[in-house]
């Protein structure tokens, strides 16, 4: 069994099927990128991993954890169940969604502070001074050593508002990495950016890559999805339409969609 397994997943709205049973496996530390024209359900396929969508059908399993089977019934499951199966995956937005009233740091410990406050009260630690300000404190220096390692720390107290698109997404990256997902998806990381600034969130990606972070990238990114990843995928129309390795795709593609997709990719 791989470390993700991804199997059978199935979406409709409305009447419009958009996912029609997807399935594919990643194996740790390894990369994983989607290509596909617009419409082809990249996106809604990344939300449904990330529970944002309810998928109809389906199963996910992580490090051997069933994280969601369509076929169990699930509705049963506590809200604090459902977000604790939810931290194995972290998802940075295209449009960063970062929470403009926040500085970029506030934006890193929201989450996490949230979070130990819950522990803590289910502890019935939660009035314990002495451990609610060491619980914060460690938040908070994990935040800068995230924020120092984005090349960041000079950004810490700026607000988005305030921050390049470039310094925007390696915030929204640091804030999904601040849960310490064992998956880490993007969905077109670079797409709202310069080239100039696409370069630098580019780069943070690639160390990722090279720290052995299990990832999936949604991309446009040609050139970078053959460079970095161990698998790609192309999806069309709901389904996949081939995936291997970078190689076999980008350089050798068996589809003639795949095919006529590249092509046009390259004009
Ligand atoms: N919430 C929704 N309600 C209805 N239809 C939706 C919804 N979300 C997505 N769709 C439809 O599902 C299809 C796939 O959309 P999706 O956003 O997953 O595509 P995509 O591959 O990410 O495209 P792009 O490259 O443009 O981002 C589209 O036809 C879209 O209109
Ligand atoms: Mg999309």
């Amino acid at each position: 069994m791989a470390f993700l397994e991804v199997k059978n997943i199935k979406k409709s709205f409305a009447n419009t099927e958009v996912l029609k049973g997807i399935d594919f496996s990643l194996e740790k530390g390894q990369v994983l990128s989607i290509i596909g024209s617009s419409g082809s359900g990249k996106t809604t396929l990344l939300r449904c991993i990330n529970f944002l969508e309810k998928p109809d059908d389906g199963e996910i399993a992580v490090g051997g954890e069933t994280v969601m089977d369509k076929q169990a019934r699930e509705d049963q499951l506590s809200e604090q169940e459902l977000r604790r199966r939810r931290l194995h995956f972290g998802l940075v937005f295209q449009s960063f969604n970062l929470f403009p009233q926040y500085t970029a740091k506030g934006n890193l410990t929201l989450a996490a502070e949230l979070q130990a406050k819950e522990r803590l009260k289910a502890q019935r630690l939660h009035k314990n001074r002495d451990v609610v300000e060491a619980e914060m404190k460690e938040i908070s220096d994990r935040a800068d050593a995230i924020l120092s390692r984005m090349e960041l720390s000079d950004k810490a107290g700026q607000y988005p508002c305030q921050l390049s698109g470039g310094q925007c997404q390696r915030v929204a990256i640091a804030r999904a990495l601040m849960l310490d997902p064992e998956v880490l998806c993007f969905d077109e990381p670079t797409s709202a950016l310069d080239p100039e600034l696409t370069e630098e969130v580019l780069r943070v990606i690639r160390s990722l890559r090279d720290e052995n972070r299990t990832m999936i990238i949604v991309t446009h990114e040609m050139e970078f999805a053959r460079n970095v990843s161990d698998k790609v995928i192309f999806m069309a129309d709901g389904v996949i339409e081939e995936q291997g390795t970078p190689d076999e795709v980008f350089g050798n593609p068996q589809s003639e969609k795949t095919r006529q997709f590249l092509a046009h990719d390259k004009k």
